[in-house]
C-alpha cells in the first residue's frame, strides 16, 4: 500500500502522524510510505530522519494526497485536501466526528474514514487508544501550566527566611488526564485533592497520595456512573457538587479541571461566583476548554487574570505543546490500528471487527457516524 502522511494545517497544531521508528516498521511490512516535507519539523523529527527511515518526502500536498492508498493524519483533513484524496482510499486519525463538516464529502469520496476518537475502551483497544495517550500529557502539561502561572512555589521549603507552604491543587475529574495530574502535581510537592462522579475512581485518587472529596450520591447515582464515561447528572446532583466545590475551590491555589462527556458540551463545575471567591494569586486550568469549558469564565485559547487576581488558563491543544512525545505515542497507537487492516495477506477490512466497527466513519460511499 502507499501510505501518506501530510503536515498538520491547524494553527498551533505540531504533532506528526507518523515517526522515523513508525515508518522503519511500515516498509520493512513492505509498504511505500510518503511524508510532506516538514511534516514533523516541530515534532522534533527532520526530513533527513524520515528519509533515512525510508520514506520519500513529498513537497506538494495534492500529489502526496492523490496518490495514496491510506493516509494517516493527527486532526481532520480540510475540504481542499478531501478533495484531493484518492476515491476508495482509507484515512485515518483524530477526526473530530461531532465536529466535522467534511463527513459527507468524505462519504461521496467513498473513503473508508476511522476516527480514533471513538475507539471503545477495552483491553484489546488500549494499545491503539489515542484518547489515553494524548490526555495523558495534557494531564502532565496542565499541571505545568499551572506552575507558570501561579506566582508561588507548589512545595513546601523550609529557608533560613522562613517556611513556604506547599500548594493546594484540586483537580476535578480523574480520568486520564486527571490522574496524570494528580501524579504530576504530587511529583511537585502539592497538596492534592480530586473529585469526580464515578465512585471508582476514589481507590485510583488514594492510590496516588491524593484526598479524593466524596459528592455524597444515592444508590441509583452511584450505578449510573459505573462504567467507563460519565453521565451527564441531575439538577440535585450538580447543586450539592456545586456547594462543595465552592468551599474547596475557596481553599484551593490550583484546580485543574478535566470532566468531559463524549460528544457533549462539557459540564459547567466551576461558576464565575466561585472564581470570584478564590484568593489572589490562584490558577485554574480548564482542559475542557475546547469544548465548551468547566470553568464559566475561561476563554478558549487565553489566559487571562481578574481583577482578583485569579489566573483562568482555557489553552487548548495540550498534547501539541510537548509534540514529541506526543507524536511518537500516536504514532505508535495508528501502527497498532493499521495492523487491524493491513496483515500478512495484505489489506483487508473485516467490518465485523469490533474496533474497526466502531471507529470506521464513512465507508462504501455511506455516511456511518450518528446512526
Ligand atoms: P473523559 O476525558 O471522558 O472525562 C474525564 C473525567 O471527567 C472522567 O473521569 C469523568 O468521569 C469525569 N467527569 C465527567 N463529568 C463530570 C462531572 N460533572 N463532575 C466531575 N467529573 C466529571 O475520560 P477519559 O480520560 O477518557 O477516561 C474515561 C474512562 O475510560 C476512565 O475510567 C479510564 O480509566 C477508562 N479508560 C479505559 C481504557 C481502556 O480500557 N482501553 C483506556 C483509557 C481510559
Amino acid at each position: 500500500m502507499q501510505i501518506a502522511i501530510p503536515a498538520e494545517r491547524l494553527a498551533g497544531e505540531h504533532r506528526v502522524a507518523a515517526t522515523p521508528e513508525t515508518v522503519k516498521k511500515l516498509v520493512a511490512m513492505g509498504h511505500a510510505v510518503e511524508i510532506e516535507q516538514g511534516a514533523g519539523r516541530r515534532a522534533a523529527v527532520l526530513d533527513a530522519a524520515y528519509a533515512e527511515a525510508g520514506a520519500r518526502l513529498v513537497a506538494d500536498r495534492a500529489t502526496l494526497l492523490g496518490a495514496a492508498d491510506i493516509v494517516l493524519t493527527v486532526r481532520a483533513l480540510d475540504a481542499d485536501a478531501v478533495a484531493e484524496l484518492k476515491s476508495g482510499a482509507v484515512l485515518i486519525g483524530q477526526l473530530s466526528p461531532y465536529h466535522n463538516d467534511t463527513l459527507p464529502q468524505l462519504a461521496a469520496k467513498q473513503v473508508s474514514a476511522f476516527a480514533m476518537e471513538l475507539l471503545p475502551r477495552t483491553t484489546r483497544a488500549q494499545s491503539m487508544d489515542v484518547l489515553s495517550s494524548q490526555n495523558n500529557i495534557a494531564g502532565y502539561k496542565a499541571v505545568l501550566l499551572a506552575t507558570h502561572y501561579y506566582p508561588r512555589f507548589m512545595p513546601m521549603l523550609m529557608t533560613a527566611a522562613g517556611t513556604v507552604k506547599p500548594a493546594r491543587v484540586l483537580i476535578m475529574g480523574v480520568g486520564v488526564a486527571g490522574l496524570q495530574a494528580i501524579a504530576t502535581a504530587k511529583r511537585l510537592g502539592a497538596v492534592v485533592e480530586a473529585t469526580d462522579v464515578r465512585a471508582s475512581t476514589k481507590e485510583q485518587v488514594e492510590s496516588l497520595g491524593g484526598k479524593f472529596i466524596d459528592v455524597p450520591m444515592s444508590e441509583e447515582e452511584k450505578k449510573a456512573n459505573d462504567g467507563v464515561y460519565a453521565k451527564e447528572m441531575s439538577d440535585d446532583y450538580k447543586r450539592r457538587q456545586a456547594e462543595l466545590v465552592a468551599k474547596h475551590a475557596r481553599a484551593a491555589d490550583i484546580i485543574i479541571t478535566t470532566a468531559l462527556i463524549p460528544g457533549k458540551k462539557a459540564p459547567l463545575l466551576i461558576s464565575a461566583e466561585v472564581v470570584q471567591a478564590m484568593k489572589p494569586g490562584s490558577v485554574i486550568v480548564d482542559l475542557a476548554a475546547e469544548a465548551g469549558g468547566n470553568c464559566a469564565l475561561t476563554v478558549p485559547g487565553e489566559a487571562v487574570t481578574l481583577d482578583n487576581g485569579v489566573t483562568v488558563v482555557g489553552h487548548t491543544n495540550l498534547p501539541a505543546q510537548l509534540a514529541a512525545d506526543a507524536s511518537s505515542l500516536y504514532a505508535r497507537n495508528l501502527l497498532t490500528f493499521l495492523g487491524l487492516m493491513l496483515g500478512k495477506d495484505g489489506f483487508k477490512l473485516d467490518l465485523d471487527d469490533d474496533l474497526l466497527a466502531a471507529t470506521l466513519i464513512t465507508h462504501a460511499g455511506e455516511l456511518r457516524f450518528g446512526k
